[in-house]
């Protein structure tokens, strides 16, 4: 399967799932074959640049409108015809444009337990909250934020210093969990195929 690959900031999701590809081209079913960005200068852009990927930059400043944004962004993905498109710490929202084309094959990484705390602050969010467990999903896009159907989650315990540092190890953690599942969840989505069926996600 033909992946392209969105981010907006380190890429350790992406990073992951190259490592995974590189440590068995034949065998994990999906390739990388370029790595989209809402924004420049960013560790994402430099590692897929490592790997000597294409990359493209979709900026919503460069657009008059957001809608001319999502054009833009949909144009500049499907160039390269994917099989899915994986949002991994993409931080804007995809239009209506994407869906429409790309809806049913574009995937999102959260970190968190969605439905709790969806949105740009879900670490921060659920240990405010005082959860005592929180994790990351990784789900289908739909045309809401961070609601469409879930393919899979990993669960992740909140500890008591955590408070001491707003968030940031318990999302370094978090991030260990969520890349693991992130190439396994693409991993079996390319090789097996996969249905979704009103809520439920099916991978044979
Ligand atoms: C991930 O935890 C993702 O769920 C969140 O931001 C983080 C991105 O990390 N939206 P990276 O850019 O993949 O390192």
């Amino acid at each position: 399967a033909r992946l392209v690959v969105l981010v907006s900031g380190s890429g350790t999701n992406l990073q992951a799932l190259l490592d995974a590809i590189a440590a068995d081209p034949s065998g994990y079913g999906a390739e990388v074959v370029a790595v989209g960005a809402d924004r420049g200068g960013i560790v994402g852009l430099e590692r897929a640049e490592r790997a000597g990927l294409p990359v493209f930059v979709c900026r919503v400043k460069d657009h008059p409108t957001r809608a001319e944004w999502d054009l833009a962004l949909t144009a500049a993905t499907a160039a390269y015809e994917p099989d899915l498109i994986v949002s991994a710490g993409f931080m804007k929202i995809v239009g209506k444009e994407f869906l429409a084309r790309f809806g049913g094959r574009l995937i999102n990484t959260h970190p968190a337990l969605l439905p709790s705390f969806p949105g740009a602050h879900g670490v921060r969010d659920a240990l405010a909250y005082g959860a005592k467990v929180t994790g990351c999903t990784v789900h289908f896009v739909d045309d809401g934020v961070d609601t469409g159907p879930i393919i899979a989650q990993g669960v992740v315990e909140v500890r008591d210093e955590d408070d001491d540092d707003g968030g940031a190890a318990l999302h370094e953690r978090i991030k260990e969990v969520e890349r693991r599942l992130l190439v396994d969840v693409v991993g079996r989505l390319a090789r097996n195929g996969y249905r979704i069926e009103g809520r439920k996600v099916r991978i044979p």
